[in-house]
């Protein structure tokens, strides 16, 4: 198994939207309870859709984690666009492929994520949402600094499943 000395972590860009779509549509069918969407709303998403994704942009980005040049993980954060939620960010789309987990290359991208966060102006706090029985992402984001601010019953139903939501904050220091 490759070390995480051996990953490198870098912000996706357009010419990475291939390798984003089948990362992102291979998570949605893997863990469909760790995402709000859904593989059937994504699979039609064309290359250009996704390249919208990663197009450069000073309120967002995706970041990857490439371990021997191919795609093994992805993260994407954003800042809230209206003006009075300017001062949040919130992380979606975290995932890292079945093989490579467990080595620390989701550490990896929560870091890139939180750092990217703490670049934009004005940003205080990174919020995010995680299924209550995820215990790899929660423990991940505990480890980092998030702590639980609220508890969404019923968040999801996936196949007739309803599953709750944690939601989590980092507040940043210094803000
Ligand atoms: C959650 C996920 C991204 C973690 O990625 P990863 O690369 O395996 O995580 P890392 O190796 O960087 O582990 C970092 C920390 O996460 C926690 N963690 C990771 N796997 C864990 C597991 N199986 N059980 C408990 N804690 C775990 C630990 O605190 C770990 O730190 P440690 O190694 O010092 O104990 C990965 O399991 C995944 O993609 N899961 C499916 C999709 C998903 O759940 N996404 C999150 C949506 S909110």
């Amino acid at each position: 198994m490759p070390s995480v000395s051996a990953a490198l972590v870098r912000r996706l860009t357009p010419a990475d939207a291939p390798a984003l779509r089948q990362l992102r549509l291979d998570a949605l069918r893997e863990t469909p309870e760790a995402f709000g969407s859904s593989y059937e709303e994504e699979h039609t998403l064309t290359l250009d859709d996704i390249r919208g994704w990663i197009a450069p942009a000073n309120d967002s980005a995706m970041f990857g984690v490439f371990v021997q040049d191919a795609l093994a993980g992805m993260v994407g954060v954003a800042r809230q666009r209206k003006l009075k939620m300017r001062h949040k960010a919130h992380v979606w789309s975290m995932y890292v492929a079945p093989g490579q987990r467990g080595q620390g290359l989701g550490r990896l991208l929560m870091r890139a994520a939180i750092d990217h966060a703490a670049g934009m102006r004005g940003v205080r706090r990174v919020q995010l949402s995680v299924t209550a029985n995820n215990d790899a992402a929660f423990n991940l984001y505990v480890t980092l600094g998030f702590e639980e601010y609220g508890h969404e019953c019923e968040a999801l139903c996936v196949n007739g499943v309803l599953y709750d939501e944690l939601l989590m904050a980092l507040p940043l220091a210094g803000k």
